[in-house]
């Protein structure tokens, strides 16, 4: 294990009921906030008057940011910074999903920067102070209500990046598993993908030392397993929801990738993929991954695979290792179909005009420490492999 500082600040309110605190929370912090939401399903399912409610008997304003797109854009952010300036606000309310909390994000860094957010994600700057930023979840999936990371798309030129930066994490976070009952199927079977994409992404790393980081991430994969067909066929079966959530949050506060090199490959492709196309995240996962496994599965890598396949789908553990491992990754396959999600980017509508352009790009942001390096033609052929 490499040395490591673990440090998360967020304070979590967990399980049925806990919007109750919010107002509280919020009112230690922020005079008047910025309360950001999405399409409106919060404010169909009674999040969003729950929340207002507790902002109100806590005498705290708000202004509001509404129409966070799935795949937050640049423009809404430049919006919600604006807003916080205009108005003096001095905190970020987000209602919603990965994508309304990235959003904040963008806008909480914004507001007290001095420039154009895009900086961020350009790499161009790292946020060093934000408006507090509260959370209340309504999708268990990206994790971002318990990390520092937001990822922002600008379309005009097919970017989606991702920054991070101590002073993003959000200070409280609301985690009701209640609030994902109204959660589409579709929704909830991407959002499965995403956490165990997470969690493999921290797992097939070139150290594989940390046994109580890797013994966690597979009992994420297993939850992620059990649950995740159980949320989509009873919506409001508390238990699923309740580990689905955790587990969300669990697969990329850190603790899985402490001590040892992560470098996100299949996500990176993924955003490509998300910034040519506006695909869902979780979807754009489902198929790229178990190509990615095939790709990268070698004489070097197979024990690697076949210990994920016996803790994780119960292989033999007595199997050889490379038959074990190509079970795995077939069982991973399988259990992604069996969800509903595509296996293939034919099934979007995608075919393979860019890929040379996202390999490139993607291989920018870094490939080398992954668990196999990657080159742009790696890149390429895990795109045509998923074809
Ligand atoms: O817009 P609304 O009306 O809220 O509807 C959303 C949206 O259409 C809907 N939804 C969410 N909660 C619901 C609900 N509908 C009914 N009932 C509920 N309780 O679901 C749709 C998708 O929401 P979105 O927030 O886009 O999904 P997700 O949480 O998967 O976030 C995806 C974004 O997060 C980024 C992704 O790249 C993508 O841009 N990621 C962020 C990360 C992070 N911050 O750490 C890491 C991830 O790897 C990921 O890259
Ligand atoms: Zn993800």
């Amino acid at each position: 294990m490499k040395n490591f500082t673990y440090a998360i600040p967020t304070v979590i309110h967990f399980g049925k009921g806990q919007i109750e605190k919010l107002g509280a929370e919020i009112a230690q912090r922020s005079r008047k906030v910025l309360v950001v939401y999405g399409g409106g399903s919060v404010k169909r399912n009674g999040i969003y008057d729950a929340a207002l409610a507790q902002l109100k008997a806590h005498g705290v304003e708000w202004a509001e940011l509404s129409g966070v797109e799935p795949n937050p854009r640049i423009a809404t952010v430049r919006e919600g910074v604006r807003l916080c300036r205009e108005q003096g606000l001095d905190g970020v309310l987000a209602l919603g999903g990965g994508s309304v909390i990235d959003c904040s994000k963008g806008v909480a860094a914004g507001a007290l920067y001095d420039g154009d957010p895009w900086d961020f994600p350009a790499g161009k700057a790292v946020p060093e102070k934000a408006l507090p930023l509260f959370t209340v979840l309504t999708m268990a999936a990206t994790g971002s209500e318990m990390d520092s990371i937001a990822v922002i798309s600008n379309p005009e030129t097919n970017e989606k990046e991702a920054f991070a930066g101590s002073c993003c994490y959000p200070a409280v976070s609301i985690l009701d598993p209640t609030y994902t009952y109204s959660l589409p199927a579709a929704q909830t079977a991407a959002g499965t993908a995403d956490i165990m994409s997470h969690t493999f992404e921290n797992y097939f790393s070139p150290i594989e030392t940390n046994y109580l980081a890797d013994s966690l991430a597979e009992a994420i994969l297993r939850s992620c397993v059990k649950y995740g067909p159980k949320a989509m066929e009873t919506p409001d079966d508390y238990e699923a929801r309740a580990n689905l959530m955790w587990n969300a949050s669990w697969a990329i506060n850190g603790f899985l990738d402490m001590g040892k090199p992560v470098a996100w490959s299949v996500h990176r492709m993924e955003h490509e993929l998300s910034a040519f196309y506006d695909v869902t995240h979780g979807v754009g996962l489902a198929i790229l991954t178990p190509n990615w496994m095939r790709y990268v599965l070698s004489d070097k890598t197979e024990a690697r695979f076949a210990r994920y396949g016996a803790a994780v789908w119960g292989l033999d553990p007595a199997l050889p290792a490379r038959e074990a491992a190509e079970a795995a990754i077939r069982k991973t396959r399988e259990f992604f179909s069996s969800l509903g999600l595509p296996a293939t980017l034919a099934e979007l509508g995608i075919g393979p005009e860019h890929f040379e352009e996202m390999a490139r790009k993607a291989r920018n942001s870094g490939f080398d420490k992954t668990f196999v390096p990657l080159s742009v033609e790696d890149i390429v052929s895990i795109y045509r492999m998923s074809l």
